[in-house]
């Protein structure tokens, strides 16, 4: 099983979309996929207590055990806010290291995939949130898609851009078997 976080909880997010082609690719290779969406989290999770585990929302707790914990690899798929990466993500990851920190992110491994309006393709805020995934534990695979000027891409609510599929694709397989 792989988990596929969604980086934003932005509503009619684009990384969405493209996560959801990616969970698509999966299944055409045979591989079982789960999406997170921050999106779904409880707004309740930025509270003054949420750094003592005996305090951790339990929404939280079971997304932790769901999506991260029971894991062995990542797919993040997040979009360039400011020159980084999403707030929110790192709101969660700190949410969840209040609890059970060992067993999230240690010794295990994430692909990064940026989304962006702009030229870059989320790079630099990959660059950021791998120095973030090093921190707690987890390597980073090698290989990084940059996806810049998204808003073209996405048509009728679907990510259609044959290069960036193609090289996606590719990708996929050799992070499965990585
Ligand atoms: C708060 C915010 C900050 C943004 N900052 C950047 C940026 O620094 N560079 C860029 O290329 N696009 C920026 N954008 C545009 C996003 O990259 C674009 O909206 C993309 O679709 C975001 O992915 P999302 O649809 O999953 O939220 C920003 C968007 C938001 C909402």
């Amino acid at each position: 099983m792989i988990s596929i976080i969604v980086g934003t909880n932005r509503k009619e997010s684009k990384s969405t979309i493209v996560a959801h082609k990616i969970s698509e690719l999966l299944r055409s290779a045979g591989q079982k996929s789960q999406i997170l969406e921050l999106k779904d989290l409880p707004s309740e999770m930025l509270h003054e207590s949420m750094y003592t585990s005996d305090n951790q929302h339990t929404i939280i707790s079971q997304y932790q055990d769901k999506y991260i914990a029971t894991v062995q690899k990542f797919i993040f798929v997040v979009p360039e806010y400011n020159g980084s990466f999403p707030g929110v993500l790192k709101l969660f990851i700190d949410a969840v290291s209040v609890r059970h920190y060992k067993t999230n992110f240690s010794g295990k491994t994430a692909f990064l995939v940026g989304i962006a309006s702009g030229r870059l393709g989320n790079a630099i805020g990959l660059d950021h949130l791998a120095y973030v995934l090093n921190y707690v534990g987890a390597s980073t695979f090698p290989q990084r898609l940059y996806i810049p000027a998204i808003d073209a891409k996405v048509k009728d609510t679907e990510f259609q851009h044959e290069g960036d599929i193609g090289v996606l694709t590719q990708m996929l397989n050799e992070f499965v078997n990585y």
